[in-house]
């Protein structure tokens, strides 16, 4: 069945532009309903007004905290009646209790590296300087740690011949905008069970 998705993203948007074509083109059966971002100068919200996508402003400054910030998001979630969250770029933690309590296990991120190496930010650049010849990307669910929740997905990428971070950084890139429309499209296909650290596939319709 066709998934609802946010996309929440706070720059430049190349992997919800890859969702999008990936949907057009019928290689992934999802409705993307709605753009959230945290940054209105965002590349990514050009991306969606192109797609006619909704877009969504929530700034960290119109808010007391973190909590309150995220309680809007689910506010936004739940009125666009989105059944999986995509983050994509966005570059603030879920910090609100009720957002993650609600879309626990409904919330995936993608990091470029393959977890738990390298979390956080510039994680090719980490990669890159650390010399490792192997690095690739991981889809995971979200949790209230940083690129820690229960993995869907990785992939490893072979960096050995890169001659920099942003070199690491396209190599991987380009998988990217392969696996995430592939494992956003599995959603639509059955869900995924998590049983303490793990999660593990259960097909629709082997139910
Ligand atoms: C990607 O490398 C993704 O793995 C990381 O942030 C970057 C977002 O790039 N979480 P883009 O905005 O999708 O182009």
């Amino acid at each position: 069945m066709t998934v609802k998705v946010a996309v929440l993203a706070s720059g430049r948007g190349s992997n919800f532009k890859a969702l999008i074509d990936a949907v057009e083109s019928g290689n992934c059966d999802a409705r993307i309903l709605v753009l959230i971002t945290n940054n209105p100068d965002a590349p990514a919200i050009t991306v969606a007004k192109q797609a006619g996508i909704p877009v969504e402003i929530v700034q960290r400054m119109d808010f007391p905290d973190r909590g309150a910030m995220d309680d809007r998001i689910k506010a936004l979630l739940d009125k666009h009646g989105v059944e999986l969250v995509v983050l994509a770029g966005y570059m603030l933690l879920i910090k609100g209790k009720n957002l993650l309590g609600v879309y626990r296990n409904r919330i995936i991120n993608i990091h470029p590296a393959l977890l738990p190496s390298f979390p956080g930010v510039d994680a090719q650049k980490q990669a890159f300087d650390y010399g490792a010849k192997i690095s690739g990307l991981t889809i995971h669910f979200v949790d209230e740690n940083l690129d820690a929740g229960p993995i869907i997905y990785q992939e490893a990428v072979d960096i050995s011949g890169c001659k920099s971070a942003g070199d690491v950084s396209k190599k991987i890139l380009d998988r990217e905008h392969a696996a995430y429309p592939k494992i956003i499209e599995s959603f639509s296909k059955g869900h995924y069970a998590v049983e303490g650290r793990r999660a593990r596939f259960v097909s629709n319709s082997k139910r």
